[in-house]
């Protein structure tokens, strides 16, 4: 569904006329088109500690223009607040902050540029998880970066992103892939979040195809954001088998075909599904997309069994006895990575959807209980919480609902369902198994549960 109030701001007279009176006027983000090659069109500027140089060594594939700050003895040009270029990329890191004194390091990298960031420009601070440190000065200035990135997300203009990535001495081989993303058009609708990089034996081996000779399944693939994750996913190199209910088998087929891959009409409730799927895929299958889900909302004071029943059936209950059943028979391959469609709402709530927040909240937790048993294979399982997406799903929304979930985020505006299928097609990859066990919102920095 459209969002006029995006198009209207963005016209001659709306910029006028808004900036007149004040109201909110979110940018047009900018996304990853196909055929672009390079993370970055524009300045990159890396800045801080010793992982400034770490990331220098690679910088020159993400863009053709870096620059450094404050990093001794590069040979990269340096970049001067009011002279340089504007910045579309920038990453900092303060994982050698060791005492809260030292925190002001942040402000002063970070105050002189805020005025040279170019539309859309992608942020990444880089830390130490807080609770890998044994001394407690340490631990608590980690842990103060994550208030310092999700204000700094806040206050961005123009479509710009800030996350914070605490990074394990083991996983900076992983720092490319992950910067990739996240200094990219794929992020264009993830700000403020925290993620923690461990150690991971995978590398993507060609970033043209990342997901080349993976085999990934999909649910509830025919319209929305599965249709989007089947897309991206294709786009990337995965051979699909998608997955919908019977009743669907029209749109899933014509997708499938469209995509080279395969289609199985089939509810994910049947008793018989994980059986059905284990046929499906005789030589087994590496990536895992629980994205099939149902909204029945209703105030706890109405609502019905049925509605309780149906959502926690197909959202919650299928997800964790498909994957346990994948994975006993082995039909989940080692390596493989799994990834739930959790949502905002559930890990804020919800008025009128306990039953829906119920579910997708133990999603995050089918995450963390499994993390452990994955990693032993070299799989890893993580929960993608989206936001307010423009799907069939929110335009079914009363207007002011409706309204109230595009504009109560700090990029002001819904996502698109690309921008959640980049994140989950990200967290498929060789590499992406630094990241396990973590819920990863898609949400515009939305003000619910923030
Ligand atoms: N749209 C949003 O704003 C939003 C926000 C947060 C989370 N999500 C989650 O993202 C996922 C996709 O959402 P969407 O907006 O694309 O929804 P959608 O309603 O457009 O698509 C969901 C798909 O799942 C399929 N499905 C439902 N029950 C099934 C079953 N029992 N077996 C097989 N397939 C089944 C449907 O037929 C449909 O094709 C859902 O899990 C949803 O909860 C969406």
């Amino acid at each position: 569904m459209s969002d006029r109030y995006i198009d209207f701001v963005n016209s001659d007279i709306g910029r006028r006329l808004v900036g007149a009176v004040g109201l909110p006027s979110p940018a047009r983000l900018e996304r990853w088109q196909p055929g672009r090659l390079r993370p970055v069109e524009g300045a990159l500027l890396l800045g801080g500690g010793a992982l400034a140089s770490t990331v220098a060594g690679f910088a020159n594939k993400l863009t053709s223009e870096v620059y450094v700050q404050g990093v001794s003895e590069s040979p990269l040009p340096a970049w001067t607040a009011g002279l340089g270029p504007k910045l579309k990329a920038l990453v900092f890191d303060a994982s050698g902050l060791a005492d809260p004194a030292e925190l002001k390091a942040l402000r002063e990298f970070f105050q002189p540029l805020m005025k040279s960031l170019a539309r859309s420009a992608h942020i990444v601070i880089l830390g130490r998880a807080p609770q890998t440190l044994s001394d407690p000065q340490a631990h608590i200035t980690q842990r103060a970066l994550e208030g310092f990135s999700r204000s700094l997300a806040k206050e961005l203009r123009n479509g710009g992103t800030a996350q914070l990535l605490y990074v394990d001495p083991a996983a900076e081989d992983q720092l490319e892939g992950a910067l990739r993303f996240f200094l990219s058009p794929k992020s264009a609708f993830i700000s403020g979040q925290v993620l923690h990089l461990g150690a991971c034996g995978d590398q993507v081996q060609d970033w043209t195809r990342p997901l080349a000779g993976r085999k990934a399944l999909v649910t509830g693939a025919a319209r929305g954001i599965g249709a989007a994750i089947a897309e991206t996913l294709a786009r990337d190199g995965a051979e699909l088998l998608l997955v919908d209910v019977p009743q669907a088998e029209g749109d899933l087929h014509a997708l499938a075909a469209r995509l080279g891959g395969r289609a199985l009409g089939l509810d994910i409730c049947a008793t018989d599904a994980a059986q059905r799927l284990i046929e499906a895929l005789p030589e087994g299958v590496d990536i895992v997309v629980h994205n099939a889900g149902i909204t029945r909302d209703k105030t706890l004071a109405n609502m019905t069994p049925e509605y309780w029943d149906a959502v926690l059936a197909v959202n919650l209950q299928a997800p964790q006895q498909l994957t346990q059943r994948l994975l006993e028979s082995g039909t989940l391959g080692d390596a493989a990575r799994v990834i739930l469609l959790s949502s905002t709402s559930g890990l804020a709530g919800n008025r009128g959807q306990a039953n829906y927040a119920a579910s997708k909240a133990g999603l995050v937790g089918l995450a963390q209980a499994w993390a452990a048993r994955l990693a032993e294979r070299g799989g890893s399982i993580n929960a993608v919480a989206p936001g307010f997406i423009e799907t069939h799903m929110t335009a079914k929304m009363p207007f002011a609902l409706r309204e109230a979930g595009r504009r109560l985020s700090s990029l002001g505006q819904g996502g698109q369902p690309q921008d959640v299928a980049e994140a989950v097609a990200w967290l498929a990859q060789p590499g992406s198994g630094a990241v396990n066990g973590q819920a990863l919102r898609v949400c515009g920095q939305s003000f619910l549960g923030a």
